[in-house]
């Protein structure tokens, strides 16, 4: 494995031994001392067009725990903004010698078109409205390290579907898993082909969240990214917090077992209310725990596990 830019690039075996591995890297995130030296001597550029907290720093941890030299850069303070264009840019830090590029980048697919252009490693960290294969991965290793085994469980993938990256990376995961998946939307929002995603026999949809809730053993509660929306997707941001979002009263139609899910960063009061985003069944501070070790793994795996091109 070279690159990871979308979940379609693992099989099921694969995706087990990045989740697997992780395990492992949880616990030296929870060393004293943590560091690893098995990135000793590599270097990676996480490179930023778009804004993030989570994904960027948790690659740069992750980097750093591993003794690999990072460096972070972003469109903003790069020769991007006067004018240079994207292959050119990354060409010229490809040339200085780098081994891997994390990419996060508002147009759908320019991690894999950086990955023709370039000869390090490529890791998508989220394209436009197409892909984010690590937040899959690491809401995966969340979900397993409560639930367990994944197969034949229950997940219900809510809100602006039509926008989320997260969505199409998570339908790919959770099909090799074996798990349920009901996605569940407005009208508006829900997607109405979704490509490669929708040969899966595995998911159902919505309208209705009330009527899904009982029967999940996981809820993923997604942003609505009004920054990718140009027209009113849904008449009020109120009407919408009461049709489709994880209000304080729907808390009491999740069964006890089942646990929350939200990828971050969170629009409280919106899609997800401040007691459901703070409830005991929530997992989204174990999500954040996780991403630092999944994606340690996913460097592992790519520039030093068995089966890495280089
Ligand atoms: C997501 C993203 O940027 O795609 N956030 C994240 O990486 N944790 C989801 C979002 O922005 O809503």
């Amino acid at each position: 494995m070279r690159h990871l830019l979308s979940m379609a690039d693992l099989d099921r075996a694969e995706i087990l031994r990045i989740l697997d591995t992780a395990v492992t890297m949880h616990e030296v995130q929870h060393r004293e001392v943590k560091k690893l030296p098995t990135l000793r001597g590599r270097t990676i550029i996480n490179f930023f067009f778009e804004d993030s907290t989570r994904t960027r720093s948790s690659f740069e941890l992750a980097g750093k725990w591993m003794s690999a030299d990072t460096i972070n850069l972003t469109g903003k303070g790069t020769s991007v903004s006067k004018g240079e264009s994207l292959r050119d840019t990354v060409r010229t830090i490809d040339a200085m010698g780098v081994d891997m590029m994390v990419i996060r980048h508002m147009a759908s697919g320019a991690p894999a078109q950086i990955a023709q252009w370039t000869g390090c490693s490529i890791v998508n960290a989220g394209d436009g409205t197409h892909e984010h294969p690590s937040q899959a991965l690491l809401d995966a290793y969340t979900m397993r390290a409560r639930l367990g085994d994944l197969e034949g469980r229950h997940v219900a993938i809510v809100g602006d579907l039509t926008h989320s990256r997260v969505l199409r990376s998570n339908l790919l995961c959770l099909r090799s898993l074996g798990a349920r998946v009901t996605l569940v939307a407005p009208p508006t929002l829900m997607p109405s082909g979704i490509g490669p995603w929708s040969d899966t026999d595995g998911f159902a949809t919505s309208y209705e969240l009330d009527d899904v809730l009982p029967s999940v053993d996981a809820v993923m509660m997604l942003r609505v990214q009004r920054e990718r929306m140009g027209g009113g997707f849904f008449p009020t941001a109120r009407e919408y917090a009461v049709t489709y979002g994880l209000t304080t009263a729907r808390l009491r139609r999740l069964p006890e077992h089942a646990v929350i899910c939200h990828p971050g960063p969170m629009n409280r009061g919106l899609e997800i209310s401040g007691d459901a985003a703070d409830a005991a069944q929530s997992l989204v501070l174990d999500q954040v725990s996780a991403g630092v070790a999944v994606r340690m793994s996913i460097l592992y795996h790519l520039l030093a596990g068995e089966g890495s091109d280089q």
